[in-house]
């Protein structure tokens, strides 16, 4: 802020692609949660260049995740349908992998973060436990709370994600801030864009210090048809849509965030539809300085793990995509 009050946003211009590289490598880029749930492709996430890879999610009890919860992906619309459940062998186990793995990842410059969410009942005490001990046994950079989970299902019905309501949510987010006072945290929230209720959570990510809004998860219980006009998902039916249609909602997310977000200290991670240089452009440009990251989980998943997209959305080297770093040189970038 200048000495009249006013915020002080200016354009950053980048010389050549090598001056953008440094500005991307201080990004919080990755992979999003969901998207690596074993040690071997955290390495290989960390060996493609993010800056952050994000393991889990993680929850305290072991969850074998929803029985005929699967992965679609539609290339005419290019959104995705997921029913997951958060499968993973539980936060003790868990732990043992993350605190072998931190290191390996921090040698490649990368940070470890770890996605962490409660179960089938919405539970503070045990986002504390989990971050706790993450705390205690420098288990990871980053602690990201799943708040917005919209494929677990308890008793047939599923469980509404926690940032719905602003009471659990701030429950949740305190738990979180309390347990790991000097540590990076995010809160991850579902593409809410009804502009009272993100408000209010973005109150409450700001009174609480948390450093990043994670925008967003999937958005639940959405049914898409497969080539043959039957259910994409057979088993669960409904599911998170990821993908291109999220990212008018994110979009959305960013322009009602980021005004009420200047002068504090959280900023916003854009997660939806990422693939190529042009969609980090836009969600970074869109938020003037208060987008500090993105991730991208669908374009993972939908390729089996194969990451050489990833120097694509980067550099734009192959299909002669437009790279990030190539946007930057040619638009430069409106920051705080
Ligand atoms: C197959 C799949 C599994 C996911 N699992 C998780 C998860 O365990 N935890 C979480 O916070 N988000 C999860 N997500 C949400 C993604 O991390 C991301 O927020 C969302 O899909 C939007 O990004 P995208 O369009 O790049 O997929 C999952 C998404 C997909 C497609």
């Amino acid at each position: 802020m200048d000495r009249k009050g006013r915020w002080l946003v200016r354009t950053l211009t980048f010389k050549d692609e090598n001056m953008a590289l440094g500005f991307v490598n201080m990004l919080y880029w990755g992979n999003g949660a969901g998207s690596c749930r074993q040690a071997e492709f955290a390495v290989r996430c960390a060996e493609s260049g993010m800056s952050v890879v994000m393991y889990g999610t993680t929850t305290f009890d072991s969850r074998v995740g929803n029985t005929g919860g699967d992965f679609y992906y539609d290339p005419k619309t290019k959104c995705s349908v997921n029913a997951y459940g958060m499968p993973n062998r539980g936060h003790k186990a868990e732990m043992e992998t993350l605190s072998a793995l931190k290191g390996k990842i921090n040698a490649h410059g990368a940070k470890l973060g770890v996605s962490i969410s409660t179960g089938d009942i919405f539970i503070p005490d045990e986002i504390s436990q989990m971050a706790t001990d993450i705390v205690t046994n420098e288990a990871a950079d980053i602690i990201e709370w799943n708040g917005s989970c919209p494929n677990v299902e308890v008793g047939g019905k599923r469980k509404p994600g926690v940032c719905f309501s602003p009471v659990n949510f701030e429950a949740g987010v305190k738990a979180l801030c309390a347990a790991a006072p000097h540590m990076l945290v995010s809160a991850k929230i579902a593409p809410i864009t009804e502009a009272s209720l993100l408000g209010e959570l973005a109150d409450i990510c700001v009174k609480n210090r948390v450093n990043f809004i994670v925008c967003s998860n999937t958005d639940g219980n959405c049914y898409l048809e497969n080539e043959e006009g039957k259910p994409a998902l057979p088993g669960m039916i409904l599911g998170g849509l990821g993908g291109a249609g999220l990212r008018p909602k994110v979009c959305g997310m960013i322009k009602i965030l980021a005004p009420k977000l200047r002068g504090t200290s959280t900023r916003i991670i854009a997660t939806g539809g990422t693939e190529i240089g042009t969609h980090a452009y836009k969600y970074l440009s869109l938020g003037e300085g208060m987008v500090v990251g993105f991730q991208f989980t669908t374009a993972i998943v939908r390729r089996n793990e194969d990451l050489r997209f990833v120097s694509t959305l980067i550099s734009g080297e192959l299909n002669g995509e437009r790279g990030l770093t190539d946007l930057l040189v040619e638009k430069g970038i409106t920051w705080e």
